[in-house]
């Protein structure tokens, strides 16, 4: 028997809104119509280019990188892309999912998404 196939590509879209006031900036914001639209601009993207059943895009809460959002992260391959906008999304669907290149002019930079702390040398 065939397994069911997992997904290539799991897309964690934070959409962490603040209220009107906050001081802290977020993903999701009423100063920003746009990215209000975004999740939904990334499933619609996905079904349109058929492969929803293989890039999974799934809601989250904050990232904790709220400076450059909006954001989405990207696994297998710990990508996150800051700033999104509806066009660089249409961009990320064709590049990566598709053509399998990671879009480099919206990845978040080395010095705000530094490698991971192995948890192993932390543990106590
Ligand atoms: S609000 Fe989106 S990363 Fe914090």
């Amino acid at each position: 028997m065939i397994g069911m196939p997992q997904p290539a590509f799991y897309v964690f879209k934070c959409q962490q809104s603040a209220p009107p006031g906050m001081p802290k900036p977020s993903c999701v914001s009423q100063s920003n119509p746009e990215s209000q639209q975004l999740m939904q601009h990334l499933s619609q993207s996905l079904m349109m280019k058929g492969i929803i059943a293989t890039v999974s895009p799934i809601q989250t809460s904050c990232l904790n990188r709220c400076q450059q959002g909006p954001v989405i992260l990207v696994e297998p391959g710990h990508t996150m892309y800051v700033g999104l906008t509806k066009e660089k999304i249409d961009r990320i669907v064709e590049e990566h999912f598709v053509g399998g290149n990671v879009v480099t002019d919206y990845v978040i930079g080395d010095e705000l998404w530094a490698d991971p702390i192995d948890p192993a040398s932390m543990a106590r």
